[in-house]
């Protein structure tokens, strides 16, 4: 029995560990163990994920949840070494650019056991987000790094990682997009819950630290969303991160009178919520690809993404964030987007391929080391 461990702790985290998951117990002769670092930790941040998306209880809940980016990480490289030292897995799976994934890539990087990135070589070029740092120190103390795109593996020839542990394999989030795609449609029910009419509304995520850290760009973000709801309602599942920050800044009331807002909700809710929406103005990483896997256009409200893709093929447009009547009119304006066709995540077998390529190796490296 060859013993992988997968390390998650964030909302989408469990997505995309959900496919994998459930390719790796296909396979004969894998066991998984699973570690939640408790990075998210609320019902609705956490639990709701598990239950929905048929993800294995984890093994090892580690309880870590909110602090300093050098705190919670550093807390959770400690946790999670003294597991891997405990289980002594033979390869361990990290998922996308949370502190989540630094901390579990470099316990095992130091204890020499393996790390295998799932969404590999994604850059935004821009060093102030702390997850192109997160990324960066990932892919390099990875042995297997799976891209979900070709520009994700040219990113990573880029900075010389050798091809030979390069796989491109798609993009997992859109397997399970087509999976639970229709288990949402015979299962949700909130679109009648919140009383929504299809396509005509517009659904909306905002939590990236970029946005919310700053009470000036936040104020600009939400009084654009404000605008932008005289035209379309909207509705916004919100972060707590982003529930906090309003608070903060004494915006909070204010937005719930102005725009549907929502507690955070599971993924079957959220894949009908993106489904039937017109438009989506997030600045999600995961969202902005869901709105191209159901085809409703989306703006993003960054200043750049590391999905290009999405910009090239006309799916997305950045949104400028100079006032809030600009970033009302940036976001009205992605309705008119009419993107071209086609399939730069792959066609729904990333996990698969990511299974089959850990038996393949494992078959040629761990036979021979062990
Ligand atoms: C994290 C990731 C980000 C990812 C996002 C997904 C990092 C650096 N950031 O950001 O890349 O896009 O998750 O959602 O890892 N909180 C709760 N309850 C929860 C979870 C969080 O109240 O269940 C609060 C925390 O206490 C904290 C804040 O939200 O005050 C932010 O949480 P944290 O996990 O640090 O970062 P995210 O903004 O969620
Ligand atoms: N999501 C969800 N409920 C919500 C908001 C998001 O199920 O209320 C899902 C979303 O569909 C996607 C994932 O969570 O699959 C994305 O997570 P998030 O936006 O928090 O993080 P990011 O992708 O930006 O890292």
């Amino acid at each position: 029995m060859v013993k992988m461990a997968t390390i998650v702790g964030a909302r989408p985290q469990f997505v995309k560990a959900a496919m994998v998951s459930r390719a790796l117990r296909a396979v004969p002769g894998i066991q998984e163990i699973f570690i939640h670092t408790g990075q998210h930790f609320d019902e609705r941040m956490s639990d709701v994920f598990f239950s929905e998306l048929e993800l294995p209880r984890p093994d090892h809940y580690l309880g870590i949840h909110s602090g300093s980016h050098g705190m919670q990480t550093g807390r959770m490289l400690e946790s999670v070494e003294r597991v891997l030292i405990a289980e002594q897995p033979e390869a361990v799976i990290v998922y996308g650019d949370t502190n989540t994934t630094l901390a579990g890539a470099l316990a095992a990087a130091k204890l020499h056991i393996p790390v295998l990135h799932v969404e590999a070589g994604l850059r935004s070029y821009n060093r102030l987000m702390p997850e192109e740092i997160n990324r960066i120190m990932t892919d390099h103390c990875a042995e297997l790094l799976f891209a979900p795109t070709q520009t994700a593996a040219e990113n990573l020839r880029q900075e010389g990682v050798p091809e030979a542990k390069i796989h491109l394999v798609g993009d997992v989030m859109y397997d399970a997009a087509l999976y639970f795609g229709e288990k949402a449609e015979r299962h949700s029910r909130i679109l009648e819950q919140l009383d929504l009419e299809p396509k005509h509304y517009m659904l909306a995520t905002i939590h990236r630290a970029g946005n919310t850290d700053e009470p000036e760009r936040l104020q600009t973000i939400f009084q654009g969303l404000c605008l932008a709801a005289e035209a379309l309602p909207v509705v916004l599942p919100i972060h707590p991160r982003t529930a906090a920050a309003l608070q903060q800044i004494g915006m909070f009331e204010y937005v719930k009178q102005q725009l549907k807002v929502i507690e955070p909700v599971g993924y079957l809710d959220m894949v009908m919520l993106e489904k039937y929406a017109s438009l989506i103005a997030s600045d999600s990483g995961g969202v902005q690809k869901e709105a191209f896997f159901y085809k409703v256009p989306c703006a993003t409200l960054r200043s750049e993404t590391e999905w290009t893709e999405l910009l090239d093929l006309g799916w997305n447009r950045l949104v400028s964030m100079e006032d809030s009547q600009t970033v009302c009119r940036d976001i009205l304006a992605a309705l008119e987007l009419s993107g071209k066709s086609a399939q730069p995540y792959g066609r729904g077998e990333a996990a698969w391929k990511i299974a089959n390529m850990i038996t393949e190796w494992r078959r040629e490296e761990f036979e021979t080391v062990f």
